[in-house]
């Protein structure tokens, strides 16, 4: 029997994946549930409500909830990592100050990630030590952000370790290409390259054996469509989605060989992001007056009613994506999804020591990434600086080196000049001293 723990199951990523557990809960062989988090109030409001709901829908499993590490990873197998150290409100801190400075402010990309990667790295090390010592034969699958930079830290700090870095993405946006081809998903093989939140992909073959990329491009070149928002059922009613699967197809347009990740948008149209983006109300806010306030309201509501019949947590994408990977493990399946590992050669021309996004199989020994070959310059070229400031800032985090952390800085494709990208740096050094590495 496995023994499931989400560290950081405070977070209100955490509903989807704990619906997608109960509900597969019998295939997993899954009889015990753990919600660890550092934030005592968030998680004994999610934990009780998760524990009340698994036992009113007749589940089986033992659920339970801790602030205590140590005692959520005794004998633990899988652990789900998605953690967010000084909540969405950091996240808002960091948005705001970029965005003052005229320059992206994102949690993943742009000097956003660059915050929340000093702010995380250290805790997710210490994590995987204490991993180590108390369930070394536990696999690790991590959501936790931003996944490009931490997946390069956790794959250089732990070279054996069982980790599987991931994103939601490439399959959301994959379901939605499905979707716009009336194709089922599991029908079409993807082939996509590049980092986290920063990829191409450069096939989709059907089941007959042929290729639905020309005919995309030929859609979008032809003016046939001009988003694929209408195709991505789960975020409709979220118009930073709806624009963002609008911006995705306004980049293919533009640079037509091959179909980008949505995240490139804010590198490849930060004119449009800047205009965009609104100081007084990010994205962070968005979340924590949105998402954070209605779960946490419910699961109160649901405490105070002594009951949880009438309310159910929604399973997606997010949770699917994660249990399907455990379940591939589990099962050695040897099914394929897109993950970021160790380039190895997967990307012939690119740093083979470096983390890439790219398809593998996976089973019970985990990931083995395909080839991709070579890739054209114009990919390359920009792969070639993001990763260099990937690389630089998980320097800057294991170091504490204020000079490595202004190159990573500086590095960054939405930082103008040494100017900006020094303000920017002290601003939020200073917004984050309680959480960054000292510098
Ligand atoms: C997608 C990305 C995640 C990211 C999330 C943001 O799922 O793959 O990396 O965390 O979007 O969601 P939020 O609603 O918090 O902005
Ligand atoms: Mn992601």
């Amino acid at each position: 029997a496995n023994k499931f723990v989400i560290i950081g199951g405070g977070s209100t990523q955490s509903p989807s994946i704990l619906e997608v557990l109960r509900q597969r809960s019998a295939d997993l062989d899954m009889n015990q549930l753990v919600l660890y988090d550092t934030d005592e109030e968030r998680v004994s409001l999610l934990g009780q409500y998760t524990k009340m709901y698994y036992k009113e829908t007749g589940s089986p499993v033992h659920v339970s909830y801790t602030t205590n590490l140590e005692e959520a990873l005794q004998d633990a197998d899988f652990l789900f990592m998605q953690i967010r150290p000084g909540l969405n409100k950091q996240r808002a801190i960091d948005e705001k100050i970029c965005i003052r400075n005229g320059v992206i402010g994102q949690e993943t990309c742009g000097l956003g990630g660059f915050s929340f990667a000093m702010r995380v790295i250290p805790d997710i090390i210490a994590i995987i030590k204490k991993v180590k010592q108390i369930c070394p034969n536990a696999w690790i699958l991590n959501y936790t952000n931003p996944e490009a930079i931490l997946s390069e830290a956790i794959y250089r700090e732990f070279p054996e370790a069982k980790v599987i870095c991931i994103c939601d993405m490439p399959i959301s946006i994959e379901g939605a290409i499905a979707q716009y081809f009336h194709k089922d998903l599991k029908d079409i093989t993807f082939k996509y390259f590049g980092m986290n939140h920063f990829g191409w992909w450069t096939s989709m073959i059907d089941e007959n054996g042929k290729d639905l990329l020309p005919q995309l491009r030929e859609d979008v070149q032809s003016g046939k469509i001009d988003t694929l928002a209408q195709w991505n059922d789960e975020t409709l009613d979220d118009q930073y989605w709806i624009d963002t699967y609008k911006r995705m197809i306004t980049i293919f347009k533009r640079f037509p060989e091959y179909f980008p990740n949505c995240y490139l948008q804010y590198y490849l149209m930060p004119d449009v992001m800047m205009a965009e983006s609104d100081v007084n109300f990010t994205r962070g806010d968005w979340v924590m007056q949105g998402r954070e306030k209605r779960i946490f309201t419910e699961c109160r509501r649901v405490l105070k009613a002594g009951t949880a019949k009438g309310s159910s947590l929604n399973s997606g994408v997010h949770g699917n994506y994660i249990v399907d990977i455990a379940n591939a493990i589990i099962h050695n399946t040897r099914e394929r999804f897109t993950v970021n590992q160790k380039n190895n050669g997967a990307i012939s021309n690119f740093d083979t020591d470096a983390v890439v996004e790219v398809p593998a199989y996976i089973g019970s020994m985990g990931a083995e990434t395909i080839s991709i070959g070579k890739i054209p310059t114009f990919h390359k070229g920009l792969m070639e600086l993001q990763k260099a400031y990937e690389k630089r800032t998980v320097d800057a985090a294991l170091s504490g080196s204020y000079q490595v952390a202004l190159e990573a800085v500086v590095l960054n494709k939405t930082i103008p000049d040494y100017h900006v990208g020094k303000k920017v740096l002290d601003e939020l050094y200073e917004a984050n001293k309680e959480y960054w590495p000292e510098l």
